[in-house]
């Protein structure tokens, strides 16, 4: 499928979750069977050398980051939302485009300078990416590239991951 294809199998809902947020909800996208496997292929395409593993942060981040780890032979870490995780963790609040979260991870799942790739199904404004970066950082990864579905590139996502060394890509726009 082409990039024009995949994009209008991505439903738009006015006014969710919060009036003036214009919500692009890919699960139109993901119950396609040839329009998923079609972005998870051209996901694959994007993804660097030396990637040993896949991040993905809850909920959204975990359908494309997973099918893409399975796709690449790879683990899967996940990024929790705060209080999910039965171990220790380490944690950060942030801000996104409708709100604020704090998100987890157990530490121990990294190995000290793997190279993980973020993956989720969106970037805004950056926040949640840069969250999730910064944690898996403290834990001793390297994460310098993180790859998304779609890009909103009025919210300055990109430039703020480019401003702390993380390259970040995506598939739509
Ligand atoms: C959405 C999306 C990204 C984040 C992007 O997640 O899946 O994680 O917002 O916004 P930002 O770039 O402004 O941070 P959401 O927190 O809505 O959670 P969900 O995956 O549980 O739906
Ligand atoms: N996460 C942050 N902003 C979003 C938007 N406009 N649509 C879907 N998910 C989002």
């Amino acid at each position: 499928m082409t990039r024009d294809e995949i994009m209008a199998l991505v439903r738009t809902v006015p006014d969710f979750p919060a009036p003036g947020i214009l919500f692009r909800d890919l699960t139109t996208l993901i119950t396609h069977p040839a329009g998923f496997s079609s972005c998870i292929g051209q996901m694959a395409h994007c993804v660097p050398g030396g990637i040993g593993a896949i991040a993905g942060v809850e909920a959204r981040g975990f359908i494309f980051g997973a099918a893409l780890a399975v796709h690449l032979g790879l683990g899967f870490i996940p990024v929790r939302k705060a209080g999910k995780l039965p171990v220790p963790t380490i944690g950060t609040d942030y801000a996104l485009e409708y709100g604020a979260a704090r998100i987890e991870i157990d530490p121990t799942l990294l190995a000290l300078g793997q190279s993980v790739l973020l993956v989720d199904d969106l970037i805004a404004t950056g926040g949640t990416a840069l969250a999730a970066a910064h944690l898996l950082r403290e834990a001793g990864a390297v994460c310098d590239t993180a790859l998304f579905v779609i890009d909103l590139p009025d919210l300055g996502g990109m430039a703020k991951l480019a401003e702390q060394g993380v390259e970040g890509k995506a598939l739509l726009k």
